[in-house]
Parts: structure tokens; C-alpha cells; sequence
């Protein structure tokens, strides 16, 4: 029995994957390459020693979808494979609609029709919009405020509904913060597409001088610098968190058929705090910029500060994150002067 990741060969995705075979679970992944590589296949092997079932095919094909079901016998399906652009949700959001609705509505029914019973969903503490209580846990109200965020809400309320309508079914909702980082081999990690929205992206590319410097989205929010403030989570901590998450559904017979969980530090640090941390690495690097800064406007949408109160998922998964800030930048900056 094996379990499929949709969106396997991505930044989350593939460090999970390492991680599952790490666990002693047998992997397939399927992923269109929409935003990752194919030699992410490779790199995974290389650090598991195994080698990896592998489909490239989109997951708003149904037939596609219906041959991977077909042809292996799957336990369990975490589904990563989504686009995340909160900007180009707004600019193109019927995109975002159709390739992350559309394809978890497909990927449902092929599980249904497979008798395929349990799931675990990515979803994103964007669900939360703006204006709550801090640390947020998951009890908090739901205003996502992009299309991107909306389509990560919908989501979670067709597994709610789906799963809820089935007899044996289960699924962990999971509600990432702010994942960052890169696997300590520095063989993968997070490498997007032309221009960086996210922080720690852009940051590496000021560090290998792609771009000129950091644009700080404003410095006069509420907080003690006045720069955002958010919940920074080594991506590798974040993945052993989707193997938690498949012990605890698969192997309690005690599990909710519905569980949603923050993943989070329940530390916030503040962008200022981030670029600090940069520099004081960055040194220790030959050929790798100190990270200059200028303040500019706030981002629209952006709030000031969020972090997560993880406890649930500590208390039911037996999950807690390893890795500091310090640990998240280090790998990042070895990935970089590694790999990308
Ligand atoms: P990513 O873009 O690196 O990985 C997503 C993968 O899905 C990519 O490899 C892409 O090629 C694939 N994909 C997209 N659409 C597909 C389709 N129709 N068929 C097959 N493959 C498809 O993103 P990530 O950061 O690894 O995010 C994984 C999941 O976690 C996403 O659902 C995202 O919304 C969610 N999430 C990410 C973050 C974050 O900050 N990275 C935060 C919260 C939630
Ligand atoms: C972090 C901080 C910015 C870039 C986004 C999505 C969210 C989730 C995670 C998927 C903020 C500041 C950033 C820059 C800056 N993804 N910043 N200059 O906005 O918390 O969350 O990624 O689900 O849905 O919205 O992350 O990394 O973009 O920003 O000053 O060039 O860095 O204002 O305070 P964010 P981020």
C-alpha cells in the first residue's frame, strides 16, 4: 500500500516525501512540473536511497488521475498540488478556481470510486484573514481575504462535506504558517519561478545578487520595530508534521474523521528580525551579499502580525517543530549556495 502526494516534486512535497520514506512508507508522487522539476525525483532518491514511483500528469485530468488509481494500491492521499500566487489569484482568479478546486473535486472522486478513504489536505493559516486574537489556534474566525485563501477555505469545507458523507473516510486538515528552510543536504528546497513574492525567497536572491536589495513592505505597523511580524516554520519540521498526521489517521482508531490543525513554531518574528538573522550568517558565506534594505509601502492585504498556537496538533499528533530561525536561514543559505 502506498501513499500518493499530489504536488510531490514541490517545495513541501518533496521534503514530505523524504521524510514518508524516511518513515518506512512506500511513496508515489504525482505532479504536472507546473512549478518544480522533474530532477527533484532524483534528488529525493539520492537522499532516501529509494527509488520513486513517479507520474507527471495534472490533476484536473480525471482520466489521469483514474490511471494512477487504478494501477497502484493507494492507502492515503496528501494533497499538496496547488497554485499558491496570492497576487496572481487576484489578477487571474478563475486560474486558482479552476486548478485548485476543479482538481480536488476530481482527485475526490477518484478516491470515492477507488474506495480510497483518507486524506490530508494543505491548507494555509490565509484562511484566517486579519483581526484575530494572537497566538490564532483553530478556533479562530475564517475571512480569507484573495482568492488564493478562499480557494484554500472552499477546500477545506468540500473535504469537511465529503468526508463527513462517507462511512469510513477520515482527513487532517492541516494549516500551514509560514514554511521556509530547505533540507539540510541542500539538495532541495524552495526555488520559485522568476520574481519572489515571499520573503525568504527574495532574500536569497538580494544574498546572490539577482536582485539589488530587500523591499521592506512598511515599518510602522504595531509592532516593536514596525515591521511585520510573522511564523516562520522550518519546512522540515512542517513535513514530519504530515507524518504525524498520517500515523495519527491511519493508525488511531481513535482519530476524528475531521481534524484540522495549525502548524506553526508559536514564535513571531518580525522581518527586521529576519534580515538580522541573514547577515549574521551570511558573513560565514564566500561570495554571498549582506542583505540591504529600504522601506517602502505596505503591501495591500498584508497584516501585521500572525502566529500560531500549535497545541492542538502537539497534543494529538505528538508533533512539535525542531528548528529555530537561525536553522531555517542556515539551510536556506546552504541550498542556495548548493544547488540553485
Ligand atoms: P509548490 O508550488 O512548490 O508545490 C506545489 C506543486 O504542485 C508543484 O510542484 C506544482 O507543479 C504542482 N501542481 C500544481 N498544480 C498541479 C496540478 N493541477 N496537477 C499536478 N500538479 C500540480 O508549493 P508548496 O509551497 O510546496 O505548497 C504546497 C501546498 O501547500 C499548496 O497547496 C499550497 O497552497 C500550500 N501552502 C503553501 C504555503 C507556502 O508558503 N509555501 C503555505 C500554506 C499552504
Ligand atoms: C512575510 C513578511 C511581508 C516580501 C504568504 C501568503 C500565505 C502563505 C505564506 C500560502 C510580511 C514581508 C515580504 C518582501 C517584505 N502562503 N515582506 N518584503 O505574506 O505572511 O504569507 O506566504 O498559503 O498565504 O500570503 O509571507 O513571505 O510574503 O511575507 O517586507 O519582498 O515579509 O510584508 O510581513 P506572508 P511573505
Amino acid at each position: 500500500m502506498s501513499i500518493l502526494l499530489t504536488g510531490g516534486t514541490g517545495f513541501i512535497g518533496s521534503h514530505t516525501s523524504v521524510e514518508l520514506v524516511k518513515s518506512g512508507y512506500n511513496i508515489i508522487i504525482v505532479d504536472n512540473l507546473s512549478n518544480s522539476k522533474r530532477d527533484v525525483i532524483e534528488k529525493i532518491s539520492s537522499i532516501t536511497g529509494k527509488n520513486i514511483k513517479f507520474y507527471e500528469a495534472d490533476i484536473t485530468n480525471e482520466d489521469s488521475v483514474d490511471e494512477i488509481f487504478k494501477t497502484n494500491k493507494i492507502k492515503c492521499v496528501i494533497h499538496f498540488a496547488a497554485f499558491k500566487s496570492v497576487g496572481e489569484s487576484v489578477s487571474n482568479p478563475l486560474k486558482y478556481y479552476h486548478n485548485n478546486i476543479n482538481g480536488l473535486l476530481i482527485l475526490l472522486k477518484v478516491m470515492k470510486k477507488y474506495n480510497v478513504n483518507n486524506i490530508v489536505f494543505s491548507s494555509s493559516a490565509t484562511v484566517y484573514g486579519d483581526g484575530n486574537t494572537l497566538p490564532i489556534n483553530e478556533t479562530a474566525k475564517l475571512n480569507p481575504l484573495n482568492p488564493y485563501g478562499r480557494t484554500k477555505l472552499m477546500g477545506e469545507n468540500i473535504i469537511k462535506d465529503y468526508i463527513n458523507s462517507s462511512e469510513n473516510g477520515k482527513c487532517v486538515i492541516l494549516r500551514y504558517f509560514n514554511p521556509v528552510g530547505a533540507h539540510k543536504s541542500g539538495l532541495i528546497g524552495e526555488n520559485p519561478n522568476g520574481k519572489p513574492n515571499n520573503l525568504f525567497p527574495y532574500i536569497l536572491d538580494v544574498a546572490k545578487g539577482i536582485r539589488e536589495k530587500l523591499y521592506i513592505f512598511g515599518n510602522d505597523y504595531n509592532t516593536p520595530d514596525g515591521t511585520g511580524i510573522r511564523d516562520y516554520i522550518h519546512v522540515v519540521d512542517l513535513a514530519k508534521g504530515h507524518v504525524s498526521s498520517v500515523e495519527y489517521m491511519l493508525d488511531n482508531n481513535n482519530s476524528e474523521k475531521v481534524s484540522i490543525y495549525n502548524l506553526g513554531t508559536g514564535k513571531g518574528y518580525s522581518v527586521l528580525n529576519v534580515v538580522e538573522c541573514f547577515n549574521s550568517e551570511i558573513e560565514k558565506y564566500f561570495g554571498l551579499n549582506p542583505i540591504t534594505y529600504e522601506f517602502t509601502e505596505k503591501r495591500p492585504g498584508d497584516s501585521s502580525e500572525i502566529y500560531a498556537d500549535s497545541t492542538l496538533a502537539e497534543d494529538n499528533l505528538g508533533w512539535t517543530c525542531k528548528y529555530d530561525l537561525k536553522e531555517m536561514v542556515k539551510s536556506s543559505l546552504h541550498f542556495l549556495v548548493k544547488f540553485k
